[in-house]
């Protein structure tokens, strides 16, 4: 793939991105009453780079046309959400899945069946529809939402545990179970104290 092809390529992703950033902004704004936290912490979105695509698609046994890469991969366009708590993820989740224009092409709730190391989220390809002319084609777009905390976890994770060959690794593997266990006993102690002074406040 030359730049000039990937360039092409990842366009109509951005604008895809683009978007559904701003879709996320106003039910950030929206999604509950007007004295209310919103739901969302920060969001972070990329564009996978050219080298990541090119890896990804050998893996896939592919050469590497444009052809291939709008084929098989579905997370070009990617976005991460990090929310409070688990019911701001849910709400945000169904207020998304409401407009009529996306479709969902993927779901896997990492949260309700967390994998086996212990990673949550809630990931979604979203179907985004662009019209050029007379053609409407959907981009996808990989969202990722978290609470602060399994992205905490997630991020630590990621930076120790890419390497292959780690050592202690049983040891390492049962540390990040324990952790996300924690951690999710953390987050419901903060849920509830958020719950306790939302309902003061209304008093
Ligand atoms: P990829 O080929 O990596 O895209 O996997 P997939 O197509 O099976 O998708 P999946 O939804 O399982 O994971 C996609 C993304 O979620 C990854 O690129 C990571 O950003 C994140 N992710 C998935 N599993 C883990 C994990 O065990 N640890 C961490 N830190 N991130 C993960
Ligand atoms: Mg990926």
């Amino acid at each position: 793939m030359t730049n000039e092809q990937y360039y092409s390529l990842i366009q109509p992703y951005r604008d895809a991105n683009q978007l559904l950033l701003t879709r996320l902004e106003m039910l950030n704004h929206k999604v509950y009453d007007q004295e209310s936290f919103p739901p969302i912490h920060t969001v972070q979105s990329r564009i996978k780079e050219k080298k990541s695509i090119e890896e990804k698609l050998e893996r896939y046994h592919s050469k590497g046309s444009v052809l291939d890469a709008k084929d098989l991969l579905q997370d070009i366009a990617g976005i991460r959400v990090i929310c409070y708590f688990v019911n701001d993820i849910h709400n945000l989740v169904h207020a998304l899945k409401k407009q009529g224009d996306l479709i969902v092409m993927k779901e896997k709730d990492y949260i309700k069946n967390p994998k086996e190391n212990g990673y949550k989220s809630y990931h979604v390809i979203i179907g985004v529809p662009a019209y050029y002319m007379d053609i409407m084609e959907y981009y996808p777009v990989e969202i990722q939402f978290r609470t602060i905390s399994m992205d905490f976890w997630a991020s630590m994770e990621h930076r120790i545990c890419y390497k292959k060959n780690l050592e202690h690794e049983e040891e390492l593997r049962k540390a990040f179970l324990r952790y996300a266990s924690i951690l999710q006993e953390i987050e419901e102690s903060f849920e509830a104290f958020s719950e306790f002074q939302t309902g003061d406040a209304d008093v």
